[in-house]
């Protein structure tokens, strides 16, 4: 299916970086790269394998200062498979002739492939075709087969079968003087003789990690007798396996793979249970075909079809099973949190952001389980971002804003600017945002769920942990009768400081002080929603007084909001201040100027000077809120909020915003949806492009980008139908893009799986006659329909639900 295939043809070295992080494949528990499994790291190639929270600590002495970073382990590289032939070196991409080569991901097998015929020094040329995937049915198992065709030639060849343990992080090139050894030898093992075995220790965090592979020679469906031959060290082992073959005649080779850690329940040694598990598993098409089954289940609950647009319909695809190799069933038990960067890359070291506020809606009305599992991350870091309140001299819960193993802040204090080349301090933790996401994730997966045993036994706990921080950063200005907040910086990461200021942060911005004037009152109304018994249960073991929920809903009334005097919201206070960046001159000296930050510090000159934002900050209102939500939280804190607030925003904002992270495309296109439709479809097509053109020139093969690729699912999925959810009924009001006429998508409700079709200026709903779904309410303005399973509905469309352009 061409709408499934991410095909690359011709091998440039340039691109392979990129490609191999476009091509990973992975089952939401490991996931590796799609590098060739001949090839080692070497500036052009690059392996990764990495695993949910295995992460490790490391210090670097840096100009005579300690620096400690936790990163996400790149681990022992287990697609190692080399072929010599005649005893010569190792076949390598460089060193040879290519006829042919394509590489390509099929998205929907998730499956990596390359096709290639070569012809080696000596003039034999051969054809090697390589499929691989990590097995969405068994979660601790991946497959390699390789099919081998001498076209010109007959005689010996040995493959060497490799699990290669003396892997370092070193694919991010920034992070270069950084500690990159994360790895401590172990054991190599034997299990029987086809069967190899690795284990290794994370350095601090002392996670033990082992992998076995199974290796064996197939022609046809007959095992062919290989001599084999073993190699051992303390962090590698390999296995020769000889045999001849012969002019024409294709030779199967397949590496069964098994991986075990420490945090795998069930598990008492890694090695044993890795060396019986890859033993004892089936051959490769066994296992591809389970593994097409598991994946085909995915798909028929995550798929989104937009007939009219073919381009449009492969990058859906292509972000949907990334998602699905980050976050799957198998990451509910993990502990894990969603890396920013997903699991095939390094940059941003695995840490988890506030971006999870983009990948949650997708993955909320299709796997629901998985978002809980993701929540249940942070509900297990709540002790650390108390503490980390406690010890900032404030109360309740303060997350951080880059969070890795055990919920420390993992902000870096200093960042390298590529374009100087200096290290320059970084406030970026100062972004306390990230706790107000957390608190909108919480509600809006209950919202979408209804899971009020999540509700009672985790979410609310947080959501008033984290109000009662918001109470106590909160300042009173008994001049303004307003609440305040001080020394924070909104997602615009340009903005760290006042200009001249040696202290970090920011007063009052206005996204952050909107959002707690929000959960403020939710907060204060979310224990009307548990049982009694359990309310004052929660009140009692959190010290909870009646003052301090009068004091959360008086925030609600009462948090302020600084305003240009043209009724323009200010970013935060002082920002009207500021100076106009002269864009087009910077556009016409620079070209790209995504990252003024970098640019204007490389001209000895300061961003916090200037009206300018990296991205989305106070349009992120907008993008989070329906309308009238919005509308109800302004007026229930006084301040004016017309028909056209929202709309003059997002210009005034968008003139002034330079998207250096991507993010910030997604956000746009979201609120744009309403005012500009043509605006809003370009943002989108960025972003949607984004990784696969790799806009940010290199960040791509660093690790994609879960929050723009979830992101833009997202669009489709809400944006656009313009969804949402309110007194527990599911509201559409489309404004589609004509190219998404058509479009069609299930998705889970309530428990209830709904199918979404848009057909001849229609929406159709229907619910699956099975299962235990249970009625759903859903609509259209004044127009509320109760849906049974076994049922549908059918709303026209005013303008067949298509988007106009802005009359204004
Ligand atoms: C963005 C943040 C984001 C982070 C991780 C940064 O470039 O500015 O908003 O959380 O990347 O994706």
């Amino acid at each position: 299916m061409k709408d499934f295939a991410l095909t690359f043809d011709g091998f440039d070295p340039a691109e392979e970086g990129l490609r191999e992080a476009l091509t990973s494949t992975g089952n939401g528990y490991l996931c590796s790269r799609g590098t060739a499994e001949w090839e080692d790291a070497d500036g052009v190639h690059y392996p990764g394998t990495y695993v949910h929270g295995i992460y490790n600590r490391e210090t670097t002495i840096l100009g005579g200062l300690p620096v400690l970073n936790e990163d996400l382990v790149n681990l022992p590289n287990w697609l190692v498979l080399k072929l010599r032939i005649e005893g010569e070196d190792a076949i390598r991409l460089a060193d040879v002739e290519l006829l042919s080569y394509r590489h390509e991901l099929d998205i929907h097998q998730a499956t990596v492939i390359r096709d290639l015929r070569f012809r080696d020094h000596a003039g034999r040329e051969t054809t090697l075709r390589s499929r691989r995937f990590v097995s969405m049915a068994d979660v601790h198992h991946a497959g390699i087969e390789w099919t081998l065709t001498p076209q010109n030639w007959s005689g010996r060849v040995e493959l060497i079968s490799a699990i290669d343990g003396r892997m370092t992080n070193k694919g991010v090139a920034r992070y270069k003087p950084l500690e990159g050894r994360h790895l401590d030898p172990v054991s190599p093992r034997t299990f029987g003789p086809e069967v190899i075995a690795l284990k290794v220790q994370t350095r601090q965090s002392n996670l033990y990690v082992s992998h076995a592979a199974r290796t064996r020679v197939f022609e046809g469906e007959e095992p062919v007798a290989v001599e084999r031959g073993l190699y051992q060290m303390e962090d590698y082992i390999h296995q020769v396996l000889a045999f001849d073959v012969h002019q024409g005649t294709p030779v199967r080779v397949e590496k069964m793979v098994a991986f075990i850690n420490s945090r795998d329940p069930a598990t008492s040694d890694t090695l044993e249970r890795a060396g019986t598990s890859a033993l004892r598993y089936s051959d490769f098409s066994d296992a591809l075909q389970r593994h097409i089954s598991a994946s085909d289940e995915l798909w028929r609950d995550c798929d989104m079809v937009v007939p009219g647009d073919d381009h449009v319909q492969l990058l859906l695809r292509l972000h949907i099973g990334h998602l699905m190799q980050v976050c799957s069933h198998h990451t509910v038990d993990l502990d894990a949190g969603v890396p920013a960067r997903g699991l095939n890359g390094e940059a941003y070291r695995g840490h988890v952001f506030w971006d999870e506020l983009y990948v949650y809606p997708f993955l909320t009305f299709r796997m629901p389980e998985v978002t809980r599992g993701l929540l249940m991350y942070r509900y297990r870091r709540l002790g650390a971002a108390q503490a980390a309140a406690h010890d900032a001299g404030l109360r309740g819960a303060m997350f951080p804003w880059q969070s890795g193993s055990d919920g420390k802040e993992e902000t870096q204090r200093i960042h390298l600017n590529p374009l100087t080349g200096r290290w320059e301090p970084d406030l970026s933790h100062n972004q306390r945002h990230v706790s107000a996401a957390i608190f909108y994730n919480i509600w809006h997966y209950f919202q979408a769920t209804n899971d009020l045993a999540f509700l009672a036994d985790y979410g609310a706990e947080m959501m008033l942990e984290i109000a009662r921080f918001w109470a106590s950063i909160a300042v009173f200005n008994a001049e303004r009768g307003r609440y305040e907040i001080h020394g924070v910086m909104g997602p615009d990461e340009f903005h760290e400081k006042y200009p001249g200021s040696t202290e970090g942060g920011l007063r009052n911005n206005a996204y952050t002080n909107v959002m707690v004037a929000w959960l403020c009152r939710l907060a204060h109304d979310v224990l009307s929603l548990l049982p009694k018994s359990r309310a004052e249960a929660l009140c009692e073991r959190l010290d909870l007084t009646d003052e301090e929920l009068t004091s959360w809903e008086d925030m609600s009334r009462r948090m302020y909001v600084p305003f240009h005097d043209d009724g323009i919201i200010s970013q935060f206070e002082g920002y009207e201040d500021l100076e106009e960046l002269d864009w087009d001159a910077y556009r016409a000296k620079y070209g790209n100027i995504q990252r003024l930050d970098r640019i204007l510090r490389a001209e000895g000159d300061d961003p916090n000077r200037y009206k300018l934002a990296k991205q989305a900050d106070t349009v992120m209102l907008f993008f989070l809120f329906a309308e009238d939500e919005l509308a109800e939280i302004f007026e229930r804190l006084d301040y004016a909020y017309g028909p056209d607030t929202a709309h003059r925003n997002i210009v005034y904002y968008d003139r002034r915003t330079s998207h250096g992270s991507t993010l910030s495309f997604v956000t746009h296109a979201g609120v744009l949806a309403a005012y500009d439709p043509r605006s809003s479809w370009e943002r989108f097509l960025v972003a949607l492009e984004s990784d696969l053109r790799d806009i940010q020139g290199g960040t791509t093969q660093e690790g994609i980008h879960m929050g723009v690729m979830c992101g833009t699912l997202d669009l489709v999925q809400r944006s656009y139908p313009r969804i949402h959810i309110r007194d527990g009924v599911l509201y559409f009001d489309p404004r589609l893009p004509r190219r998404l006429d058509g479009l069609r998508f299930a998705m889970t409700f309530r428990g209830t799986p709904l199918m979404v079709a848009f057909e001849g200026g229609c929406l159709r709903l229907s619910v699956h006659p099975e299962g235990v779904s249970r009625p759903v309410r859903v609509g259209i303005g004044s127009d509320v329909r109760d849906l049974c399973p076994g049922e549908s509905t059918s709303f026209v469309l005013r303008n067949n639900g298509l988007a106009e352009p802005l009359v204004t």
